[in-house]
């Protein structure tokens, strides 16, 4: 399995999906950039994203806040002095792991948070060092994973410590006053955010599945503490499932992962993931939902001395809402939506290889293609074509290499419809439109093009 994340990392870099960052001075670990069709791919979920739970609901706002914000945010949320996870080092290799990874790697038991428990497993167990087999482990330690950055902020030089975000929800509670005084929301109602997100994280890795530079896709979703919540829980759970099938997830490649109580944190009434099945260990975190009481608003009330509640005027009742909190990993919704759409075909005289993209996620949904280059009228009459599509569609004008050539490569890149200009368009007005998963092709009138797409997507 491990050979097809081989095989999904080269198309991306052969096909401008992802690229290794900084190349050319020798590479950056675990850093990348989407190119051209990665980052449309990485576009079009973000969109669809906020379409479906922002544009398309009377009971969500979004914001957009800063990624370096006050530090008594991080202070009051926790996470200076308790973002922490388990670090070990191997003393053979010398080479670093996430000490509770090792442990359930090789165990199958999660001792996430457990420091001493961590270090008496991996000496009873004897457990070994993947890299070189060893048994010679460090002490477990802990790692704080906040970024940490200075901001001349005084102006006189003395330097400030500040944080990058390690999650987007913080600027949502912090901001949670600003939004009921300028919005109309009325409880129930979320704030939306999407951005940037930054963690030390001990071991990155899996391609762009665990990164230090990730992006998130958030909301807080706040409810009356006095009224039942398991509904509203196990909507968004569903809707949060319904979005990874959206991306191209299939149904049993994901699965709900309910954390045990006694691994919640004193907050949380119930946290449960969505697990998709990754080549690399099977089923991983791939979205959370978690119920978080009234702990931001209430840590965040306290440490500003600010009053961060709710005034319910039909019943005349000031409380503090409690808040539900469905999060999307939108690196890992674009790795599900890469590994989905992978697919090898064997076809007549040979093989492809196909990305079956759903396709209003294809970030080409479009190919134009003039049958030769070299002829002026099939040239000018593609680029009719494009030109009339190009505001509806995402739309590629393609005129290197043969035609064969252009569907592979347009089959790599997952576009569902290309369209070839030949000697017959200049006769008849029509247009060969092939479709990627059928490779069927028909003859369509110019005239009648923009409908009859419009109809397939
Ligand atoms: N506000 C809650 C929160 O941040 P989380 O489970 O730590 O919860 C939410 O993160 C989502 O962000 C995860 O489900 C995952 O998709 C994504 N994520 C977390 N750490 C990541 C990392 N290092 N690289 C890429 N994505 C990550």
């Amino acid at each position: 399995m491990q050979d097809t994340m081989q095989k999904l990392v080269a198309l991306c870099k052969r096909r401008g999906f992802v690229f290794p960052s900084s190349e050319i001075y020798g590479g950056f670990a675990n850093s990348y950039t989407y190119g051209p069709y990665g980052s449309q791919l990485k576009k079009n979920i973000k969109d669809l994203w906020w379409k479906t739970f922002v544009q398309n609901r009377a009971d969500m706002v979004g914001i957009d806040g800063p990624i370096i914000l006050h530090p008594k945010l991080w202070e009051a949320s926790g996470h200076v002095g308790g973002f922490n996870d388990a670090m070990v080092d191997c003393k053979q290799c010398k080479k670093r792991f996430r000490a509770d990874h090792v442990i359930e790697e090789a165990t199958g038991k999660d001792l996430e948070g457990e420091i001493e428990k961590m270090q008496e497993t991996l000496v009873t167990e004897k457990i070994k060092c993947k890299a070189c087999g060893s048994s010679n482990w460090s002490e477990v330690r802990l790692f704080n994973q906040m970024f940490k950055t200075e901001m001349n902020t005084t102006g006189d030089g003395g330097e400030d410590v500040a944080y990058l975000r390690p999650e987007t929800a913080g600027a949502i509670f912090i901001e949670f006053k600003n939004v009921i005084d300028s919005s109309r929301v009325k409880v129930p109602f979320g704030i939306a955010q999407i951005g940037k997100a930054f963690r030390n994280e001990i071991v990155a890795g899996n391609f762009i599945f665990r990164l230090r530079e990730f992006e998130q896709m958030e909301i807080e979703y706040f409810i009356d503490p006095e009224l039942e919540w398991e509904e509203t829980f196990d909507n968004w759970l569903d809707m949060q499932e319904e979005f990874a099938i959206a991306l191209g997830a299939k149904k049993e490649d994901l699965r709900r992962y309910e954390h045990a109580p006694e691994k919640l944190s004193h907050y949380s009434k119930k946290t449960i993931d969505i697990e998709y099945k990754f080549p690399f260990g099977g089923f991983k975190e791939l979205f959370g939902l978690a119920h978080r009481s009234d702990f931001d608003l209430g840590v965040h009330a306290k440490a500003s001395g600010q009053k961060l509640e709710y005034f319910d005027a039909k019943n005349n009742r000031r409380f503090v809402p409690h808040v539900i909190e469905p999060t999307f990993g939108l690196d890992r919704s674009i790795l599900v939506s890469l590994l989905a759409a992978y697919t090898e075909e064997e076809i007549e005289g040979g093989s492809r290889i196909v990305m079956k993209f759903p396709k209003n996620m294809a970030p080409v949904q479009i190919a134009v293609f003039p049958l030769l280059k070299n002829k002026p009228d099939l040239v000018g009459k593609a680029k009719e074509v494009f030109d009339m599509l190009k505001n509806t569609f995402t739309c590629e004008f393609d005129d290197n290499g043969n035609v064969g050539k252009r569907y592979r490569r347009q089959d790599e890149i997952g576009t569902p419809y290309c369209i070839t200009i030949d000697f017959d368009t200049l006769e008849d007005e029509t247009v060969t439109v092939r479709d990627r998963d059928t490779m069927e092709q028909v003859r369509v009138k110019v005239g009648e093009l923009k409908s009859y797409l419009q109809k397939e997507f």
